[in-house]
């Protein structure tokens, strides 16, 4: 007879379990991400992600004392301008819709304002930098990133989040941020951003679905995983103070991976299609939404974790927190 090793013993109930849990999601954890439509003046649904809304300015405030409200400490925010043109100028009007939002929210909650810094819902092509024949251009499009940059900043953003993928974006962004004195102001550095089919519920949200062709000549390749960890290497070299993997679900090797090689604080963004899936689903009745997004957000935060940018957070926060 083999010796029993008796791996039940700490399970019957739940208290012992709770003493012996390794990873617990608190809400504090969480990011919740806000598009806010310069271009209408009623809330929007948008339908590729039910639950979720585009909010004209007017809304902003209601939206975000909720968020606040639930106990949820920190909040990403996406503009649509009214006006877009090849460079995306309106991104960086000190009068935009981010710079009115941000000043608006901060008056009124104590919410941490992070803005993600990308041209693609500014530039009439939908690319995330500078068009020229047909190409995106790298170098060009850093200047732009450094005007955004300085203009957020005056607002009152708090954290910068770089999503365009350009190489030497975080040194470009903190070197604008420097010279006009914003030296305390985090990068939150979208490092591996993988070229991912889940990302297009977004697009229709932000309007960003870019004119013609995709995203492959700026985005990562998802089969990459060791070049990632170059893509997080450089950006931590350039300065960025916390790195973040996109998407997450289908990603956890690569958050693993990051948490065992690098000691910044580390950022997974749980993406629009992956939210999509699971509310989908829900919404048929084939699996139970609450226990998933439970079982969702430890599994990334389990893997490495320490913050996690998702659209469930407010379900989330009403359904667990004490
Ligand atoms: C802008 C940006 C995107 C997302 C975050 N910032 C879209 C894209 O790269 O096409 C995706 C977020 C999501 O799918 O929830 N560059
Ligand atoms: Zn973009």
């Amino acid at each position: 007879m083999y010796p029993i090793t008796r791996m039940r013993r700490l399970r019957y109930n739940q208290a012992l379990r709770g003493l012996v849990e390794e990873t617990e999601v608190g809400v504090d954890d969480l990011v919740y991400p806000i598009f806010i439509d310069e271009n209408i003046h009623e809330k929007k649904a948008i339908e590729s992600m039910p639950g979720i809304y585009r909010l004209p300015l007017e809304n902003v405030l209601d939206e975000v004392r909720e968020v606040e409200s639930l106990g949820i400490k920190a909040i990403l925010l996406f503009g649509i301008p009214k006006h877009k043109d090849e460079l995306g100028s309106a991104s960086y009007d000190d009068n935009g819709i981010i710079q009115k939002a941000v000043k608006l929210i901060k008056k009124e909650t104590k919410l941490l304002v992070i803005a993600d810094l990308c041209l693609c819902e500014y530039t009439s092509h939908g690319h995330c930098g500078i068009v020229k024949d047909g190409c995106i251009l790298n170098d060009e499009t850093l200047g732009q990133y450094q005007k955004i940059a300085v203009s957020y900043a005056k607002s009152g953003v708090e954290v910068i989040a770089p999503s365009g993928m350009m190489d030497g974006q975080v040194k470009a962004i903190r070197e604008a941020l420097d010279a006009n004195h914003f030296d305390k102001i985090p990068i939150l550095a979208y490092s591996a951003k993988f070229q991912s089919s889940l990302y297009s519920p977004f697009r229709d949200a932000a309007e960003s679905m870019p004119q013609f062709g995709d995203r492959k000549t700026y985005q990562m390749n998802y089969a990459n995983a060791r070049e990632a960890m170059r893509e997080i290497k450089l950006d931590i070299e350039e300065g960025a103070d916390i790195i973040m993997i996109k998407p997450a679900m289908m990603y956890l090797d690569i958050i693993r991976m990051a948490k065992e090689k690098f000691d910044l604080p580390i950022a997974a963004y749980n993406v629009s299609g992956e939210y999509s899936m699971v509310k989908a689903a829900s919404l048929k009745g084939y699996i139970d939404e609450r226990s998933v997004v439970k079982e969702v957000l430890t599994s990334i935060k389990r893997a490495g974790a320490d913050i996690i940018i998702t659209y469930h957070a407010k379900d989330f926060a009403k359904n667990f927190s004490n």
